[in-house]
C-alpha cells in the first residue's frame, strides 16, 4: 500500500513506518555526535518511551556513551481494520532494531501503563532482562484517559482554565486554519479528573511497586516532565486544569525524593520547553506561541527538540559530576533557553501580531507542520512516499 499522512483536526490518523525508522535514525545520529552522557544509567525503564520526551530519552541513554539497555512501557496500536497503526508502534519497532543491532537490550511492553498487570509484566522483566534492578525509571506519559480501578469508567483530563473563560487559537492542522477559541472555566470535577489523569499518582504507583518487588538498584533516580511557561501561557497551562497536575506531579516529586533517599536516589520532576508533540498541539491557545517561540529560538539559535533536551538533561544535569542542580521549588529546570529574558520578549511581541490571516508568514508555522509530519513518519527527504509498503512483513522482518 501506499501510506499518505491524514489529519483529523489536530490528530494524526496515518503513520509511515519508514518515516518513524529515519525520525528514530535522525536522533540516534545526534545522539552519537553529540557530546557523550558520562556515568550515565545501565538499566532503565521509561514508562511512556514511544515518541515525545520518552523516546528521546531512551535514544540519548541508548545510543550515546551510556549505552543502557532499556524496558518502555507506552499505549500504541498496530494495523487494523482502522488503519495502518500509530507512529509509537513504528517507533517501538525501528528502536528496538537499531538497539539491538548494537547489542543492547530493547524490551517494548505495549499495554495500559495505570493498570497492575502491566506493572507486573514489568517487574517480570526487570527479573529477566535486568538481574532485578533499574537504575532510572522515567515516566513520561501524555493521556487524557486513565480507567479507574475496577471499573469500566474512565477519568478524563480535560485542558481548560479555572476560574474564569479564556480565548486562544488554535490551529487546526488538518486544513492550516487559525481557530479562535474561548474555553469555558473547569468544573470542580474536571480539575480532580486532570489530576488523576496527567498528576503524580501513577508515577508514585510505580515507584512504589518497584519498591515493593525489590527492583531498586543502587543510587536509582525517577524522572517526571513538567511544564511551566511563561505568565503569556498562564491562563491556559499553569493557572488552568493542566497546571494543577503539575503542580501535584511536583509534590509527588518532593514524596519519591525521601522514598528513594532509602537507596542514595532521587527523584525529580523536570520542567521542559515547549515542543511540538501528539499531546501539545492537543492544547488550544497554546499554538500561536509556540510559533513565535521556534521562530523567535531558531533565529537566536537556541531552539531545541526532544533528543537536545534529552541530551543536555543526562549529561549536564542528571549524570554530570556533582549535585543535581534544582531550582528554589526542587524543581530540575531544562526550560531556561525557552524562559530567557530577550526571548520572552521577542516571543511576546511577535504573539501579539500573529492573527489568522498572518500567522504563516510571521510565525514559524512551516516549521510546525513539518516537525508535526515528521513524528508522523512524513515530510522526510529521504524518504520515497510513493513507494509500495508491505505493512505485514515490514512489522515482522523488523519485529
Ligand atoms: P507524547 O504524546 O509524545 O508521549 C506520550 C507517551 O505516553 C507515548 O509513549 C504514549 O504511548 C504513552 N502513553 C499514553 N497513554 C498511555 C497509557 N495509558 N499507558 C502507557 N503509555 C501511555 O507526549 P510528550 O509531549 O512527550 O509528553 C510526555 C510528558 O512531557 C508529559 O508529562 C507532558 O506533559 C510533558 N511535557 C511536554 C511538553 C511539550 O511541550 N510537549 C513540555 C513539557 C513537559
Ligand atoms: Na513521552
Amino acid at each position: 500500500m501506499i501510506i499518505e499522512p491524514v489529519i483529523k483536526g489536530v490528530v494524526a490518523k496515518s503513520a509511515h513506518p519508514v518515516g518513524c525508522e529515519q525520525a528514530v535514525l535522525q536522533q540516534i545520529q545526534y545522539v552519537k555526535q553529540s557530546e557523550p552522557i558520562t556515568n550515565g544509567p545501565k538499566r532503565v525503564l521509561i514508562i511512556g518511551g514511544s515518541s515525545g520526551f520518552g523516546l528521546a530519552t531512551r535514544i540519548a541513554l541508548t545510543f550515546g556513551r551510556s549505552k543502557a539497555d532499556t524496558i518502555s512501557v507506552s499505549y500504541e496500536h498496530g494495523p487494523s481494520s482502522k488503519g495502518v497503526g500509530s507512529a509509537g508502534f513504528y517507533n517501538n519497532i525501528a528502536f528496538k532494531k537499531f538497539a539491538e543491532e548494537e547489542g543492547r537490550i530493547a524490551v517494548n511492553i505495549q499495554g495500559d501503563a495505570f493498570s497492575d498487570s502491566i506493572k507486573e509484566q514489568v517487574i517480570e522483566a526487570v527479573e529477566t532482562y535486568f538481574e532485578g534492578e533499574v537504575d532510572l525509571i522515567v515516566y513520561s506519559v501524555a493521556s487524557g484517559v486513565r480507567p479507574k480501578p475496577n471499573s469500566d469508567e474512565m477519568w478524563r483530563s480535560a485542558i481548560k482554565p479555572i476560574g474564569q473563560s479564556v480565548s486562544g487559537a488554535s490551529i487546526l492542522l488538518e486544513t492550516d486554519t487559525w481557530q479562535q477559541t474561548t474555553l469555558p472555566p473547569a468544573t470542580d470535577q474536571e480539575v480532580d479528573e486532570t489530576i488523576k489523569v496527567m498528576g503524580g499518582e501513577d508515577w508514585e504507583a510505580w515507584v512504589d511497586a518497584l519498591i515493593n518487588s525489590e527492583s531498586i538498584g543502587e543510587g536509582c533516580k525517577t524522572l517526571a516532565f513538567s511544564y511551566i511557561g511563561p505568565e503569556l501561557t498562564h491562563p491556559i497551562y499553569l493557572d488552568g486544569t493542566l497546571g494543577r497536575a503539575k503542580i501535584d506531579l511536583h509534590q509527588t516529586s518532593h514524596s519519591l525524593n525521601l522514598k528513594l533517599a532509602n537507596f542514595n536516589g532521587g527523584a525529580y520532576a523536570t520542567v521542559c520547553k515547549a515542543l511540538v508533540t501528539k499531546a501539545s498541539v492537543f492544547i488550544p491557545g497554546l499554538t500561536p506561541y509556540i510559533l513565535a517561540l521556534y521562530k523567535v529560538m531558531k533565529e537566536r539559535g537556541t531552539h531545541e527538540g526532544c533528543i537536545e533536551q534529552m541530551q543536555r538533561l543526562f549529561r549536564d544535569k542528571v549524570y554530570s559530576t556533582g549535585k543535581i542542580p534544582v531550582d528554589c521549588e526542587r524543581l530540575l529546570r531544562m526550560d531556561d533557553r525557552e524562559l530567557d529574558v530577550e526571548t520572552q520578549r521577542e516571543v511576546n511581541q511577535l504573539v501579539s501580531q500573529l492573527n489568522a490571516d498572518n500567522f504563516k508568514q510571521l510565525g514559524d508555522y512551516q516549521g510546525f507542520k513539518q516537525e508535526f509530519l515528521r513524528l508522523n513518519g512524513f515530510s522526510f527527504d529521504d524518504v520515497d512516499y510513493g513507494k509500495e509498503i508491505d505493512l505485514e512483513s515490514w512489522i515482522n522482518s523488523d519485529a
